[in-house]
């Protein structure tokens, strides 16, 4: 690669990608924060960053998009090099982070025209786009209430309306369900997948959450200590992870002894009186459960289905519990 170079390196024949990152790397003082980061993400998919706080998820959004430099490494965002092309690359990009855009004391329109203004849109264009962003936000009805009204999930869709106002072709949304309740943040599910889907944008999100990955991105990259350790599709990466299972508990000891009987292939922990059968946690296999109790006549006290969580890929792939001092509430709550 040369000095001068300033547009990706692109594969015949390969769709061209919207990041390419190799040896990323950022320290603070001794701190060691990003360790040799490589990307390679195509046009048009949704990749997603997976780690836990600390991992190094807001330093790589801040490295992409040009909010701090890289202490060694290149990148390429939408063909364009992160350094020597720096204007360009924030022209084509949107970013929603921990810090909103969104200005409390503005109406959400008047937030809109605010950034239709920066964009350099007409009054009459700015304001067509507003509208438009507001009925596909479903946010017509408060278009003229103060952002400080609004609930965690309405900032949320603001924040990335706003991003919107500027046709980004890359948009990097940094945990944008973090805090939000599951309503909140189902709808900002399909929010993100009809961006794809009908503007045939990029989107390279970070998140905390293996369910939230696993819904909404094409590929996942699992960070952890600013290293990744695992890159796939959702399948690939739950193929390495052990499964779900069903957690069955029983009232004493003889009860989880016939059980155990019936479930050839289950754990059993003889303090707890449960038994722990492993599933995929479709309905199907759930309902097979329930059939051979109850034509076996076994009483169960209690039943839980246990998916694949975060908690589950880092015990796999690194050996060791998420420290838990990283552990984030699961459902988050604002
Ligand atoms: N400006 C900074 N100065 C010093 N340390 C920082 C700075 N920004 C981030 N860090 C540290 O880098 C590590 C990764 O942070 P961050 O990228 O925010 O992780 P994540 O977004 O995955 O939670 C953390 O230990 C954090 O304290
Ligand atoms: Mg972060």
């Amino acid at each position: 690669m040369t000095a001068t170079r300033t547009s990706a390196p692109i594969a015949a024949n390969a769709t061209a990608p919207a990041i390419t990152a190799t040896g990323l790397r950022k320290s603070y003082g001794d701190k060691r924060v990003l360790d040799g980061i490589d990307l390679n993400i195509a046009e048009g998919t949704v990749f997603a960053l997976l780690g836990p706080n600390g991992a190094g998820k807001t330093t790589t959004v801040e490295i992409l998009t040009t909010l701090i430099e890289a202490d060694a490494g290149e990148a390429w965002v939408a063909g364009r090099h992160l350094t020597r092309a720096a204007d360009a690359v924030r022209s084509t990009i949107g970013v929603t982070g921990q810090f909103s855009a969104v200005d409390n004391l503005l109406t959400a329109e008047e937030n809109l025209l605010l950034m239709a203004d920066l964009h350099h849109l007409d009054r009459r264009e700015g304001k067509r786009r507003a509208k438009d962003l507001l009925r596909r936000f479903d946010l017509s009805e408060v278009a003229g209430k103060t952002a400080v009204t609004f609930s965690g999930g309405m900032r949320r869709k603001l924040d990335l309306a706003m991003t919107l106002v500027g046709h980004p072709r890359v948009i990097f949304l940094d945990e944008p369900t973090t805090g939000l309740d599951p309503r909140s943040r189902r709808t900002m599910w399909e929010i993100i997948r009809d961006l794809v889907a009908d503007d045939g944008v990029t989107i390279f999100l970070t998140t905390q959450y293996l369910e939230e990955a696993d819904q909404l991105a094409d590929r996942i990259a699992v960070l952890d200590h600013g290293r990744l350790i695992a890159e796939g599709t959702a399948d690939e990466l739950k193929q390495r992870i052990p499964g779900g299972h069903i957690r069955v508990r029983f009232a004493d000891a003889q009860t989880l002894d016939t059980a155990a009987g019936i479930f050839g292939i289950a754990t059993r922990d003889e303090d707890s009186l449960t038994l722990q059968i492993p599933s995929d946690g479709s309905l199907p296999n759930l309902r097979a459960v329930l059939d051979a109790l109850e034509t076996t006549a076994v009483q169960a006290e209690s039943l839980t289905v246990h998916t694949p969580d975060l908690d589950d890929v880092f015990l796999t792939l690194t050996g060791q519990p998420r420290p838990a001092d990283t552990v984030a509430s699961p459902k988050g709550n604002v």
